[in-house]
């Protein structure tokens, strides 16, 4: 399932993001591909070492935080630092590939499961051309490039590319998320019953249904979540 979250960055966010991207030196985005996705990899990521990238995690990592769409369809245990990259010019395109199952927690001390990736879109779409992310869905493949400062989040397990940018840059941020809900169905489950609740409850208000009905979202979440 891809979810869409509008806006997750405010115009202000998205000005500093893009300032700090544009003062930053960029490196080959070969450092978090696996063996089998570099050889279909060539684009440009922030290095560790970037000076702002601290302060990029925190703008968008503190948009997250805030956001009761992400929490919702995500149910985040663990999110690993966000990190940034762009396509354009000979740098431009990531062929099919599947994103590691696990990922290497930044302080050493283990892994963390890959169970839904994001790519939060810096670059207005009107200022490149291609650059579409396409995964392939249990539905079929479907093409998304959003605007600025939104974002979507796909399952992790699925097989997806960045096409070739063919005129301009397309900067992005992406990351990965261990979900409380380690399976997909029970996620979508989840997150369709939470939506459909917020629309009983601005309709009809807190009823004795909709409470009753809300007790049963948590205690599935209580039964199922992994924390
Ligand atoms: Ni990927």
């Amino acid at each position: 399932m891809l979810i869409t979250i509008d806006d997750v960055l405010t115009q202000t966010e998205l000005a500093e993001a893009r300032k700090l991207l544009a003062a930053s030196a960029w490196e080959n985005g070969l450092s978090t591909a696996g063996t089998q996705a570099a050889k279909s990899k060539n684009n440009q990521q922030l290095p560790e070492t970037a000076k702002h990238l601290p302060r990029l995690r925190q703008l968008v990592l503190s948009a997250l935080n805030r956001n009761a769409l992400f929490f919702t369809a995500v149910l985040p245990q663990r999110i690993l630092p966000p990190q940034f990259n762009r396509y354009g010019g000979d740098t431009n395109f990531y062929g099919n590939h599947v994103d590691n199952a696990m990922r290497r927690l930044p302080d050493g001390s283990g892994y963390m499961r890959s169970d839904v990736s994001a790519t939060l879109f810096l670059s207005d779409p009107d200022s490149y051309d291609g650059g579409e992310l396409l995964v392939e869905d249990t539905y079929g493949s479907q093409t998304v490039k959003l605007k600025a400062g939104s974002m979507v989040i796909y399952p992790a397990a699925s097989v997806h590319q960045v096409l070739p940018v063919s005129r301009g840059e397309r900067q992005a941020c992406f990351m990965w998320m261990q979900s409380m809900i380690r399976s997909a169905d029970r996620r979508r489950l989840l997150f369709d019953m939470d939506m459909a609740l917020l629309a009983l409850r601005q309709t009809h208000g807190d009823t004795d249904p909709v409470i009753r009905l809300t007790g049963t979202y948590h205690n599935l979440l209580r039964l199922w979540a992994e924390s």
